[in-house]
């Protein structure tokens, strides 16, 4: 035992100084107690600089000449990269049903679109923006000026990002006939972007946090869509809001914005106008009474589930060789529930779904209740009148409707979480933080990539990690570092 200890070094009397010059810099207060795993990276640094301590480190991170350099090359080593195409099923049915052709339609006289992925690691969320505005645009992309920029403070990914070559695991949420219409072979399970989609993307180094001291390029601002997901959980809550702000400040009138799966923040519908989109929720630039103006869900007239490819239809040429399969018809959420004609669970689960996407909170509380009178003992419906009587501000039975769920299946993550969440905001601490250290108990079970039930996408890390924030959040402030 004490060969191992003396065999890793001790973090040095300079290390809380160069961690929080860190977190300052890149946002990253997900670092904040996570000193080990922080520290193990500053050593490399130090390896690879043959620098003896942070101090010294500190130091040459200071330096007007080598500092930028060295900044470039830590952030490399700290940032987390974890990225594939069209992740998040849901936001990319978004974006191909709703708001890319609602942008090409509004935009069709100047015929530009402004499109921006922040924190885009090595490039998969851009090129898959590429691919679907060039699907939906056919031809007539030609008489276009299509612009997508993805931005990183990590100068490896953009590198990478640039070369536009992926492995299998990039791909992995793609069939093979899509794979071989978007990328060309390029050696053993090495597939390149298609130059017609590579051509739409360019890549800039850009730190967020610049949107915040001032130093972010003006030339970032005007976007028809900006997307920032999976970025913003690394940073602490009120960096966070502030970061979203500023991201709203570079959009176009009535331009879109999504993120990631950073908790559902009431501060951000107070900032912007909200969309209740099947299975996630996009934004808008404009205020908060605006809201009305947006088309509901009804009026969208979006389909429930679609089992068809993510990507539009080829264009016709192309339909007769490929035949895809129609799309199923749309569900009309105001279909009656009938006993007596048995739906499908998923059915069921749909139509209450749809309805509180609706809005119309009341109505989605009223066919929940009827939808478990068919389906008592299904964890997924209590789950969802749980957060419908979350959202008729009925505390005391969404709470009953977590717990019933939980008690139906115990390994429910996202009950747990929204459950802890939930008594958190009823001041309920130390229950809140059981709820949710269960959450993330159950999510260290599986492996970091699985999807979680009923989570929009969410990943057992991703929920893990939103833990620890809430956690770190709902901590008394004298024992907040
Ligand atoms: C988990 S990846 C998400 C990639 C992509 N948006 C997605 O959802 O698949 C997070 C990315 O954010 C980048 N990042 C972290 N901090 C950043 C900052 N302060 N400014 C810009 N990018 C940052 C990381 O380098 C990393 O590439």
């Amino acid at each position: 035992m004490a060969a191992r200890a003396s065999a890793a070094p001790l973090i040095d009397a300079g290390f809380p100084e160069l961690k929080s010059r860190i977190i300052e810099r890149t946002g990253h207060f997900y670092y904040q107690d996570k000193d080990d795993l922080l520290w193990e990276r500053v050593r490399k640094r130090l390896r690879a600089t043959g620098l003896p301590d942070s101090i010294q480190y500190l130091n040459l991170l200071n330096d007007a000449i080598s500092g930028p350099v060295e900044w470039g090359k830590l952030e490399t080593e700290i940032t987390i990269g974890e990225t594939f195409f069209f992740r998040y099923a849901e936001q990319f049915a978004a974006l191909r049903d709703t708001i890319l052709p609602e942008l090409i339609e509004r935009k069709s006289a100047t015929r530009r679109l402004r499109i921006w992925s922040a924190g885009c690691s090595t490039g998969a969320e851009p090129y898959s923006l590429a691919i679907l505005v060039n699907e939906i645009l056919g031809e007539s992309l030609e008489t276009w000026r299509v612009s997508i920029v993805g931005t990183d403070i990590n100068d490896s990914f953009l590198n990478l990002a640039r070369q536009a070559r992926f492995g299998k695991w990039a791909l992995r949420s793609m069939p093979a006939g899509e794979r071989e219409r978007y990328f060309l072979s390029a050696g053993k399970d090495q597939w390149q972007v298609r130059p017609q989609f590579r051509s739409l993307v360019r890549f800039e180094k850009h730190n967020l946090l610049s949107l915040l001291d001032g130093t972010s390029p003006l030339e970032f601002t005007d976007f028809d869509l900006i997307l920032c997901r999976n970025v913003l959980i690394y940073f602490h809550p009120d960096t966070v809001i502030r970061i979203v702000e500023a991201l709203r400040d570079r959009l176009a009138e009535r331009g879109w914005m999504l993120l990631g799966h950073a908790e559902p923040n009431p501060a951000f519908s107070a900032m912007m106008q909200t969309l209740n989109l099947p299975g996630t929720v996009a934004y808008r630039s404009g205020s908060k009474e605006e809201t009305s103006a947006i088309p509901s869900f009804e009026q969208l007239k979006l389909p429930l589930r679609d089992p068809a490819p993510l990507l539009p239809a080829p264009k016709p040429v192309e339909r007769a060789k490929r035949q895809v399969p129609p799309r199923p018809a749309t569900i009309s959420p105001k279909a009656p529930l009938s006993p007596a004609a048995p739906q499908a669970p998923d059915a069921l689960l749909d139509e209450v779904k749809a309805q509180a996407n609706s809005g119309d909170f009341a109505a989605a509380d009223a066919l929940c209740r009827k939808a478990l009178a068919v389906q008592p003992l299904n964890a997924s419906l209590h789950f969802y009148h749980g957060l419908i009587l979350q959202a008729l501000r009925r505390p005391d039975e969404a709470e009953n409707s977590f717990l019933k769920s939980i008690y139906l299946d115990k390994s429910f993550a996202m009950a747990h979480y929204h459950l802890g969440l939930l008594l958190l905001a009823e001041r309920r601490s130390g229950p809140g933080r059981r709820a949710l250290t269960n959450a993330a108990r159950i999510a260290a079970a599986m492996p970091d990539d699985r999807l979680l039930d009923e989570a929009d996408g969410l990943t057992a890390l991703e929920l893990r990690n939103l833990v620890r924030i809430h956690l770190e959040a709902a901590m008394p402030s004298k024992r907040r570092r």
